[in-house]
């Protein structure tokens, strides 16, 4: 079965084609553009652009990406005839959760393809598809974290662990259809709690990936900020509590005279070094990591499952997965992730869970859902 699938959640417009012989996931092609470079200076997504430009890259990336698979499929295949009834089986398409203006770019122009390819189409949840990227194979072996054969498809029960922007959930499958979901966050997501702690240091959305970088650089003595819900006995996460843990300690650095409750952080204040906002980093991301990893590990005892998957855009963590590894290898658990460039948003995941979660929906019936968790 080969899909065309896309991903137009947020701010990356992506499309890629998939092929499957119902037990792994092969690559043939994906094509992403990303509005980021927008919103970086503004601390966060803005809806109205990202849906504007999602709007137009979205032919362009669904061209590049049957381009891509036909060159690779058909070697005497001309690039510019690939607008021609493609040789899929069906269209996959992100209806939500996401930002709505972006959500409609793509399912629209996925059930339009549909109509006028006469194919069907099979809308995704995109919190699935994050998972079901760990069943994607493609041909690069540059697999962050994964077990000794970088090809090894996850074995069920397992125990799902989404670390995104916007979620933070636990879940406990048992098959591709039998799926409980375990807890989730209370408050921020991980990335959340990434992001705004970052936006209180000045760096550019989404503040990850320079977290981490930082957080290599710091001293792991210098700070133990809290772990919340560490030994809660339910599988919740709350993160809120440690942004505001690094405002107290941003505020401290640059107003020590001040006690606490006076402490105004539109204040300039003293500059914080490059030495003390490392080792907030190094801090931070500790606290993170302990939590996403004991909660994991937690639920996969009680649960007497043997192997788990990380998913989102925060398994990109280097570090994070590192210490996965490091933990399910001392207990005997089997820990897979995607390689890094399948971790953030992109169309591959959403064919892949098209392909396990095969629902075929009347085309007038797909709707874009922002708000949509888990059925
Ligand atoms: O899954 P994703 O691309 O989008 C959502 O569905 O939300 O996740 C984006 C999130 C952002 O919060 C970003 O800061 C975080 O993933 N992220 C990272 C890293 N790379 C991306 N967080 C920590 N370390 C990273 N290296
Ligand atoms: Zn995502």
């Amino acid at each position: 079965m080969r899909i065309l699938a896309v991903e137009t959640s947020c701010d990356e417009t992506s499309a890629a084609i998939v092929e499957s012989d119902g037990t792994t996931v092969r690559l043939l092609s994906l094509s992403t553009a990303t509005s980021l470079s927008l919103h970086s200076k503004t601390g966060g997504i803005i809806p109205e652009v990202a849906a504007r430009e999602q709007s137009k890259y979205i032919i362009p990336v669904i061209q590049e990406a049957l381009d891509l698979a036909k060159s690779k499929t058909d070697p005497k295949h001309h690039a510019l005839s690939s607008m021609q009834i493609p040789d899929i089986d069906a269209i996959a398409v992100t209806y939500g959760p996401g930002l709505i203006g972006s959500l409609l770019v793509g399912v629209e122009t996925a059930k339009t393809l549909s109509l006028v390819w006469n194919k069907p189409l099979i809308p995704v949840n995109h919190l699935f598809g994050h998972i079901y990227a760990n069943w994607l194979i493609d041909n690069r072996s540059s697999v962050i974290g994964k077990n000794d054969n970088p090809y090894a498809i996850p074995d069920f029960p397992l125990v799902a662990l989404i670390v995104s922007g916007g979620h933070t959930d636990l879940l406990l499958m048992k098959s591709h259809i039998d799926i409980t979901w375990l807890g989730g966050t209370r408050d921020d997501a991980a990335g959340e709690c990434f992001d705004k702690s970052g936006r209180l240091l000045g760096f550019p959305y989404p503040a990850g990936p320079e977290i981490e970088k930082r957080a290599k650089l710091g001293n792991p003595k210098a700070y133990h900020f809290p772990r919340p819900l560490l030994h809660d006995a339910a599988f919740d996460f709350s993160f809120s509590g440690l942004k505001t843990a690094i405002l107290r300690e941003v505020q401290q650095l640059r107003h020590p005279a001040l006690d606490a409750g006076s402490m105004d952080s539109r204040l300039r204040g003293n500059d914080i070094n490059d030495e003390q906002i490392n080792n907030i980093c190094r801090g931070l991301q500790d606290a993170i990591s302990d939590v996403l990893v004991s909660k994991t590990i937690q639920a996969a005892e009680k649960y007497n499952v043997s192997t788990i998957l990380l998913s989102g855009g925060v398994a990109a963590n280097q570090t994070l997965c590192d210490s996965f590894v490091q933990v399910a290898k001392g207990k005997g658990i089997m820990f897979h992730v995607p390689p890094k460039y399948l971790c953030t948003d992109n169309a591959a995941m959403v064919g892949a869970a098209a392909i396990f979660r095969n629902e075929v929906v009347e085309v007038d019936i797909v709707t874009a859902n922002p708000e949509l968790y888990f059925d």
